[in-house]
């Protein structure tokens, strides 16, 4: 973990604006309360204006004042964005599309992972910089490259693609069985004939896809990885991590990568204003789980959200007054190190010139830069009493004392993805949906990878698992035997690890867990509803299946089962065949958790106010412009306090 309190800041673009804008930025930055600046990260053409001529002087500059500023840098290398030189120098370096155009340079991302002339030369600059700025004291953190998530089909691509495939899959026999290439005459008689899934002419192999996002993923990891150890080869003892971003298109299985960090840090951008506490609440409970499964003890970093705006549907929504603070203080609420923004002062041009940053086009004197040196003054004085909230959890511990998970499987969203399913599927939409019906009865949330440890926790849900090992079927199994109480919903244990169908009726995998048997998937029309005998209203999904080992809990509008129960061991586990409205979902949680002795942070939470465990007591958000009694004590609008308990709230 980096040696230093905690992260308040942003990205900052020094090289962008001339000496006498850098100064003031840092008169700015020491004005709000900024502890740490993110520099350097789209600086290459800057950094290295043409092949192995290196130009340090901005950047000593730039590193200086940070640190006579008492300010921390946060350094990045600056590989997401190689200059124009390069690419006229290795043309083949480039991204090549999936319909075969090659891109070229003039925005950001133009480069192919696995061309040799881009690894070499970001292993070059990452050295220029290690080599010169390792030991510098503004330097707190290293930020390799930016957002790793860039697709390539080129032919450096394909032999790599080969290579993995040997070592995943020993030889063709056993390639041409996993990925099923009997299906349209696909068999491969030779490696060469194995390419990247490239366009064609009609529906892609599933496994092929799913095997080619797995090997995108190793090949930017062994990128970062590479950066990384040039950086250590260096100082040993040097921080380094990459900011990942949450979202299904990107080929990076952030459970796998989070091993291979010093520090976990995410960046993230909610995609509706009135659902951003709730997205806020999913990817910050995520980076914990990820942080926690791989030994970092639940610590984390938002390295990058927007400051004064959420864009929903194109559309930049202006974040109200307030919220600023109580987004940050929620994410710090769940173990984050800070909260760090993009961007510090806008540009003025380029192809994000009108995103929103703490130091916005008219300057410093606007409300939202008085909230953010509000936020800076607040985040100091925490950080004086000793309350800055940092978990520290138990190897093993659930991280919350709800003891509520919900299971979170990247992998499984691009099988989902890949796969020509009898309706399209958001599976991050359901795992979101599952986690903020929790969230919204006051439960302190664990979303937990596969990998994690699940004893302790009373409640699991594992939503549209379709995508499910063996391995995880064990364990599963084994969680409900132990004593858990495990939520499987509907399209779970359908494929393998190589996403071929587990046959002899789904969901294969958790059939004798669950006790039942599906015989056919009938999603629903958008729009289209069925009401249970439970009374509650079933909609998206629905099953035909029967419980032959199971009691059924609600039923579909013709008697066949819909909600189910068994119990396994000293566990129960409950099978939900269909998509469940948010009333249906609320009631079932209501059940399942006060069965499993899972409380609510919060009874009886009113509705937009968020609740939040922390080593240091209760957080209490209101997200509302309402003032809500809680434990006896009036919750502003607004409001993000710290409370001793439920029943003693007390401004922190
Ligand atoms: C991410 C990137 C930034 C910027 C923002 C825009 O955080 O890392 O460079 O593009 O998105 O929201």
């Amino acid at each position: 973990m980096p040696n230093h309190p905690y992260f308040y800041g942003a990205d900052w673009n020094p090289e962008q604006w001339p000496e006498s804008v850098r100064a003031a930025d840092l008169d700015l930055m020491r004005q709000a309360g900024v502890t740490a600046a993110t520099v350097g990260v789209f600086s290459w053409s800057r950094l290295e204006p043409a092949p192995g001529a290196y130009d340090f002087s901005w950047l000593d500059r730039v590193l200086d004042g940070l640190h006579a500023a008492g300010i921390g840098a946060v350094l990045a290398t600056p590989t997401a964005s190689p200059p124009p030189w390069f690419t006229l120098a290795h043309p083949d370096a480039l991204a090549q599309r999936r319909d075969g155009v090659r891109l070229v340079h003039g925005s950001r991302d133009t480069y192919c992972v696995n061309a040799p002339a881009y690894r070499a030369a970001s292993r070059g600059v990452a050295a220029a910089l290690a080599s010169r700025y390792a030991h510098h004291p503004a330097v707190v953190l290293w930020h390799v490259h930016n957002e790793y998530g860039t697709w390539c089909f080129c032919d450096h691509c394909a032999a790599a693609f080969r290579g993995w495939l040997r070592a995943r899959h020993g030889d063709l026999a056993a390639l041409n069985e996993a990925w099923c290439t009997d299906f349209w005459s696909q068999r491969y008689g030779d490696w060469a004939q194995v390419l990247p899934p490239r366009a064609t002419q009609y529906l892609t192999n599933p496994a092929h896809e799913l095997d080619y996002r797995r090997f995108l993923s190793d090949s930017l990891l062994a990128a970062y990885a590479e950066q990384r150890d040039v950086i250590k080869a260096v100082a040993p003892e040097a921080q380094v991590t990459t900011n990942f971003v949450l979202g299904g298109w990107v080929p990076v299985d952030h459970a796998r990568w989070s091993g291979q960090v010093d520090m976990v840090a995410i960046d993230h951008y909610p995609s509706s204003l009135d659902g951003a506490p709730a997205q806020s609440a999913f990817a910050a409970d995520a980076a914990r789980g990820w942080s926690a499964a791989a030994g970092h003890g639940g610590e984390w970093l938002l390295m990058e959200h927007a400051p004064a705006h959420v864009t929903e549907n194109g559309v930049q929504r202006r974040k109200p007054p307030g919220m600023l603070a109580r987004i940050a203080l929620a994410h710090i609420a769940r173990g984050s190190r800070g909260a760090m923004y993009f961007q510090w002062r806008a540009g003025r041009g380029g192809a994000e010139q009108w995103h929103s940053a703490l130091v916005d086009h008219p300057g410093p004197g606007t409300r939202l830069f008085r909230e953010a040196t509000a936020l800076g003054t607040r985040l100091a004085d925490l950080e004086r009493k000793g309350t800055f909230l940092t978990p520290s959890v138990e190897e093993g511990a659930p991280l919350n004392p709800s003891q509520v998970a919900v299971w979170f499987d990247e992998v499984c969203g691009w099988a989902i993805g890949a796969s020509h399913l009898p309706a399209p599927v958001d599976y991050q939409g359901i795992v979101e949906g599952w986690h903020r019906a929790l969230w919204r009865r006051g439960h302190a949330v664990d979303v937990v990878p596969p990998a994690a440890r699940l004893g302790g926790y009373r409640v699991l849900v594992v939503p549209a698992a379709y995508l499910l090992t063996d391995t995880s079927a064990r364990r599963l199994a084994e969680y409900v035997r132990d004593g858990g109480h495990l939520v499987v919903t509907y399209l779970s244990g359908i494929v393998d690890e190589h996403a071929r169908v587990r046959t002899g009726g789904h969901p294969g995998a958790l059939r004798d867990l669950l006790g039942v048997r599906v015989e056919e998937f009938d999603p629903l029309s958008a729009g289209e509803s069925l009401v249970l005998d439970s009374g509650d209203v079933a909609a998206a999904w629905t099953e035909h299946l029967t419980a032959p080992d199971a009691a059924v809990l609600a039923a579909y509008p013709d008697g066949r089962p819909a909600v189910t129960r068994r119990e396994h061991g000293a566990g129960v586990a409950y099978y939900v065949s269909c998509g469940l409205d948010d009333a249906a979902t609320a009631r079932l949680l209501a059940a399942v958790c006060a069965a499993a002795g899972a409380e609510p942070l919060v009874p009886d939470l009113p509705e937009g106010v968020e609740a939040v465990a922390t080593p240091q007591g209760l957080w209490l958000f209101n997200h509302t412009d309402l003032v809500h009694v809680i434990g006896g004590r009036d919750v502003a609008p607004g409001e993000a306090a710290l409370a001793a308990s439920p029943g003693a709230p007390s401004p922190d």
